[in-house]
């Protein structure tokens, strides 16, 4: 359904010097939830995702891989795109910063900064890490390294500079005029001292190499890569052409999501440049946490990167989707281990919401001729749980807001857990003999409630969601549905099958 209120959503774009890892599809996981939600919620979405290929570090990388940058940048580039596929992502467009259209849209954001006097010819003296591509003042060293941890190294060069300086107050007064524009707020309070502590002007031109965005009438100067990486958001909507149609909908964006190493230049950089080339910030910039792995620092050095196709494999894409949203407060660090993932799997979706299904269904199977059953008179027992399941969507609908999945699938699997007890006392085996009408009734309110639940859980477990709602012979599938297209009884269903296997250690 397409017509609601327009809803943009990106996920940071990935560097393409290395293949994708748990960290990736992290981020674009969590986005393709909230696109998936706000689609069935019958908003019109555009959901974009895409490589960054400029820069020093992607150079380097091309250079040890012995290969001309651009065949390395197609090269990994089709890796991430390949992740999208296999983690069920529902991306509108993906982007590439090596794109035409690319190209053409941060030059011409080049020229308005230009032309309104914010960039001007300088000469840089510091610190640089590429492989955070980000500069670092003296003072931000800790033991000669980067923040991060990463190597520095110094340089020297001519360059243009955007005047970031001048756009500190300007910046505190966009951040206390929009209170939601930075989450969660530990990370509001970081950029906010961060501002207030006074910012330098930025580097946003390189000479030393040539692997970047040439600067419109300025031969030998590339653009600085995260000037470059940024303004992805508004080339996927048509920039430069901010009377097109596609512009004028989605931008500004509603969602930036983001990890927490790069929430500055989000937060920071983007809003001034483009605040200084007149155009409008956009809404919200969510940072969240990073993962370990069975409770180390994922690293190069201890090999212990996850590829996600190892995980889905291992565990099934759905399997994958649910554990990353449910296992952690979005936002907070966590971490990634086999036994808290098969924990997930075999309790709550196998246990919990598995087994609810597969008995009510079974049951139906049997007992009612295959087909939807007849629904009675109902009882306040009834009334109460499906009265439940009804108020989840505006519960969900407030979560996903704020982008607490974690909180949106506990409010879900309250509801399972209060169908597995309805179906307890209910007791639907007993009520056969004694009085098969009331048996139809009670299964009929927990086929219906968990139609409610598969609807509500297509955002996180796509495919399993919609075998659910196949096995339902529940047609609509929008959010619209939920109250507008209950079960109707005598409509014939297909065999039950089991769609959340338990995990068996091999
Ligand atoms: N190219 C830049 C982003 C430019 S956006 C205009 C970049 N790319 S990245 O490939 O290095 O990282 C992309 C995202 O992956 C970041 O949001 C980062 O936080 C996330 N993650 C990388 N490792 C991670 C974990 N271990 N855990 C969770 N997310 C992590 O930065």
């Amino acid at each position: 359904m397409t017509g609601g209120r327009p809803y943009y959503i990106t996920t940071p774009i990935y560097y393409v010097n290395d293949a994708p890892h748990i960290g990736h599809a992290y981020t674009t996981v969590a986005c393709d939830a909230l696109a998936r939600f706000m689609r069935l919620d019958g908003r019109r979405v555009k959901f974009l995702t895409g490589t960054d290929e400029h820069g020093q570090k992607v150079a380097r990388s091309a250079r040890d891989a012995g290969v001309d940058p651009k065949t390395f940048t197609d090269r990994v580039s089709l890796n991430f795109r390949e992740m999208t596929r296999l983690m069920n992502i529902s991306n509108d467009d993906f982007i590439r910063t090596t794109e035409e259209r690319h190209i053409r849209s941060c030059q011409a954001l080049w020229q308005e900064l230009e032309r309104r006097g914010e960039i001007y010819l300088g000469h840089y003296k510091g610190w640089y890490s590429v492989r955070d591509e980000a500069f670092y003042d003296e003072s931000e060293l800790v033991n000669g390294k980067a923040p991060s941890g990463a190597d520095v190294e110094w340089y020297e060069e001519e360059n243009y500079f955007f005047r970031l300086s001048a756009w500190q107050d300007r910046l505190l007064e966009f951040y206390e005029k929009n209170p939601n524009f930075i989450a969660p707020t530990a990370r509001r309070n970081e950029v906010i001292s961060f501002v207030k502590s006074g910012l330098n002007d930025l580097s946003v031109s390189r000479t030393s190499f040539t692997w970047g965005v040439p600067v419109p009438g300025k031969p030998g100067h590339v653009m600085y890569v995260w000037l470059d990486a940024l303004n992805n958001y508004q080339t996927a909507v048509g920039y430069p052409d901010t009377e097109s149609e596609e512009y004028k909908t989605f931008w500004p964006a509603d969602l930036h999501m983001v990890g927490k190493d790069i929430i500055r230049f989000h937060t920071v950089y983007w809003p001034a440049f483009l605040m200084a080339a007149g155009l409008q910030p956009p809404r919200r910039v969510f940072a969240h946490g990073w993962w370990t792995v069975e409770g180390q620092k994922m690293s190069k050095s201890l090999g212990n990167f996850i590829p996600p196709q190892k995980l889905v494999d291992q565990y099934g894409v759905d399997a994958v989707r649910y554990f990353m949203l449910r296992e952690l407060p979005f936002g907070s660090d966590g971490d990634f281990s086999h036994r808290a993932m098969v924990g997930r799997i075999n309790g709550d979706l196998a246990n919990d919401f598995g087994n609810l299904a597969q008995r009510v269904l079974s049951m139906i199977a049997k007992n009612c001729g295959g087909r939807v059953p007849a629904k009675g008179p109902l009882t306040p027992a009834d009334d109460a749980l499906l009265g439940a399941a009804r108020r989840l969507l505006p519960r969900l609908r407030a979560e996903y807001a704020e982008q607490a999945f974690h909180k949106a699938l506990e409010a879900v699997f309250e509801v399972v857990a209060a169908a597995n007890r309805y179906v307890d006392e209910q007791a639907p085996w007993a009520l056969r003999k004694t009085d098969p009408a009331r048996m139809e009734t009670v299964l009929w309110v927990a086929a219906e409630t968990i139609r409610h639940l598969a609807i509500l859980m297509q955002p996180v477990v796509p495919t399993a969601a919609g075998k659910l709602l196949d096995q339902l012979g529940a047609e609509a599938r929008d959010f619209a549905a939920l109250d507008g297209a209950p079960l109707v009884p005598g409509t014939a269903l297909p065999k039950p099958e089991g769609v959340f296997p338990r995990y068996v250690e091999g």
